[in-house]
């Protein structure tokens, strides 16, 4: 396929000559510069586990490229920034369902998304991955501060377990009998008959999606952020940064945002008990890894390491003189405007945001 895409490929044009130049194994390629706009361009990252479809691209990644060729010609210092989620149970089920590791599944699908967004002549700077050290390590670095900083609390939470699989069982591993209406094949998580939403702990007569086998509610410690807490700090972010000037939030975004704040933030459990994921680096929580969404945004931060090595702050905590554009959809807000931002916040480290 990428043979017959490639004839397609075009090179665009550009009036600066040296903003063409690739990333040629030193840490200088396209730094921040003092003087110029030096703009920081990401696109929502497609998760790992099926064919990337026409939403995706026409959704963020499209549009993103748009706006990458357009600072680019008119010379400012911009870099383009996106590539596959990797972790969590979507993954870990499509593995299971194609007796695969979740690591050959991530391999496998990651080519493929690559290969389609060179197909669409998408030009990023970088099309990276979540599953890597880089990650590991920004992910961590970032949790150790929440915790330090007492943003965290650890309490514990009631799931069912399956004794033959070994595993508690996320939402979708599970189905039984609804206990609003008695349809006997409600999910773990809905009901598709009556609508109801469950607690897969209620179902009546559950089965493991895997092993068929009855599961069992056992109880197990998991690590809660604090956005209650940090709410003032990220409502104060929002306000500031949807009342400048030079603020480009979509309309979406800001109603979106502010309706979160306006409803008020609890705490949300950030870890789960999957093998396929970072993992949590907490005496106790050996077995556990961070939820796919406290990890995701930071593979952003990541997929920028993996590009330029250490500079990788110079583009990400460099507020002063680095603006930050990022394409999403409008699923992805809450995620992108005030659950990452909390994060980052609660650090008291200088992101740019
Ligand atoms: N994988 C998510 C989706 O497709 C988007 C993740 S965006 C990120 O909806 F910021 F979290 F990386
Ligand atoms: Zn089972």
């Amino acid at each position: 396929m990428a043979d017959y895409l490639s004839s397609w490929k075009s090179e665009p044009t550009y009036f600066d000559e040296s903003v063409k130049k690739k990333s040629n194994g030193t840490n200088d390629y396209r730094l921040p510069q003092e003087g110029k706009r030096n703009v920081l361009i990401t696109a929502a990252l497609p998760y790992v586990n099926n064919v990337p479809h026409l939403g995706n691209i026409i959704g963020c990644v499209l549009s993103g490229d748009v706006f990458s060729r357009y600072c680019k010609i008119v010379g400012h210092n911009s870099i383009y920034i996106s590539g596959t989620d990797e972790y969590g149970t979507a993954t870990e089920m499509k593995a299971l369902k194609e007796g695969k590791t979740s690591q050959e599944i991530c391999e496998q699908y990651y080519h493929l998304h690559k290969q389609i967004y060179e197909w669409f002549n998408i030009e990023f700077d970088n099309f990276g991955r979540t599953s890597t050290e880089n990650q590991t390590e920004i992910a961590q670095d970032i949790f150790k501060k929440l915790h330090a900083n007492g943003y965290t609390s650890v309490a514990s939470l009631d799931q069912l377990h399956c004794g033959k699989c070994d595993k508690f069982l996320a939402d979708r591993f599970v189905s039984g009998t609804c206990p609003n209406c008695k349809y006997e094949d409600a999910r773990g998580d809905q009901c598709d008959k009556c609508g109801k939403l469950i607690d897969a702990v209620d179902l009546i007569d559950p089965k493991c999606h895997i092993c068929s086998e009855t599961p069992v509610v056992k109880s197990s410690n998991h690590v809660f952020l604090d956005l209650k807490q940090l709410s003032p700090k990220v409502e104060e972010f929002i306000n500031q940064v949807t009342s400048a000037e030079n603020s480009h939030w979509s309309a979406n975004a800001i109603a979106i945002s502010k309706s979160w704040i306006k409803s008020g933030l609890e705490k949300r459990c950030i870890t789960r008990d999957l093998k396929w994921g970072t993992p949590v680096p907490l005496e106790g929580f050996e077995d556990k890894v961070f939820y796919v969404w406290y990890d995701a945004p930071i593979g952003y931060l990541s997929i920028t390491k993996t590009l330029l090595g250490d500079n990788w702050t110079k583009w990400w905590k460099n507020p002063e003189n680095v603006e930050l554009y990022q394409f999403i959809g409008k699923d992805n807000v809450a995620f992108h405007a005030v659950m990452f931002p909390s994060c980052e916040l609660g650090t008291g480290d200088k992101y740019t945001m």
